[in-house]
């Protein structure tokens, strides 16, 4: 797909990964939705970088884990742009907790965001990609950025991996499903930015890069190339890309 003048979709696009997966996107010429949850100011500040790039920028609020705010988002981008041509699933959540203290509320938490969150969003999204007739080399593109933790059990992450694994899974049911007019396929980032309120020059972000065999942190911007990369495949589709510097072949700590 070429992403000149494309509509493209990404959560959590206020800043961190999700913000370079947009501005990656919208480097090609593509119109980006930022959706965003609670970081207003970043938000604010990203969508001006992106409208100095010289394509549309249309951020929104939504909390994911709310379905009525998902079709919201929905209703307003069609309102605004009429179609939809690329939707990354960005946004996440990443808790941390001992597997007996997990809660049956702490469960649905995770899961609201990480998995269902972004199926509601691809149920849309492919609804919005398939108003005009699509041409074969023009599919719509939805990419899942997945994570190492749902391949590799990690401990301490029990429900952030099971809902990174059934991402990796839905990612491969939602390509079957919503072909041939659209691909769906997963990114897996290795270590490429250091956790929220986790110093990256410190020694818990070094010690987790430094396992990795390239020996080095990634860079947000990798997993954007990764997108871009997967927006030109137009026989991809079902596809688990690993982003993580050889990570996946040791597996996680
Ligand atoms: N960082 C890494 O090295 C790494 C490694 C492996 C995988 N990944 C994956 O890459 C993606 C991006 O990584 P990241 O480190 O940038 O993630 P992050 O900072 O942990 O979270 C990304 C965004 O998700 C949004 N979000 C969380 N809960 C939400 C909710 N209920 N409603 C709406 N938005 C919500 C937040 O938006 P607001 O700030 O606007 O609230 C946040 O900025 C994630 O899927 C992550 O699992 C990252």
């Amino acid at each position: 797909m070429k992403l000149q003048d494309k509509v493209a979709l990404v959560t959590g696009a206020a800043h961190r990964v999700g913000k370079a997966i947009a501005l990656a996107l919208a480097q090609e010429g593509a119109h980006i939705v930022l959706h965003y949850g609670g970081s207003v100011d970043a938000a604010g500040q990203t969508a001006d970088e992106i409208a100095a790039l010289g394509v549309d920028v249309f951020p929104f609020q939504a909390d994911l884990s709310d379905p009525a705010q998902i079709a919201a988002l929905f209703d307003a981008l069609k309102e605004r742009f009429g179609r939809l041509d690329v939707m990354v699933n960005s946004a996440s959540s990443f808790e941390r907790r001992p597997f007996d203290a997990i809660t049956a509320e702490d469960w649905d938490r995770v899961m609201a965001v990480n998995l269902r969150a972004p199926f509601l969003c691809s149920q849309h999204a492919a609804r919005l990609m398939c108003i005009e007739p699509r041409e074969p080399l023009d599919a719509g593109l939805i990419v899942n950025i997945a994570d190492l933790i749902g391949v590799s059990p990690r401990l301490g992450y029990t429900q952030h991996g099971v809902s990174k694994a059934g991402l990796i899974h839905l990612t491969k049911i939602a390509a079957r499903e919503l072909a041939p007019d659209i691909r769906v396929n997963a990114v897996v980032p290795g270590p490429v930015m250091a956790p929220a309120g986790m110093d990256p020059q410190g020694e818990a972000w070094e010690k987790i890069w430094k396992r990795v065999p390239l020996n080095r942190p990634g860079d947000p911007a990798d997993v954007g190339r990764a997108v871009i990369f997967l927006a030109a495949g137009n026989y991809m589709t079902g596809a688990v890309i690993p982003v993580d510097g050889g990570e996946g072949l040791i597996g996680t700590p």
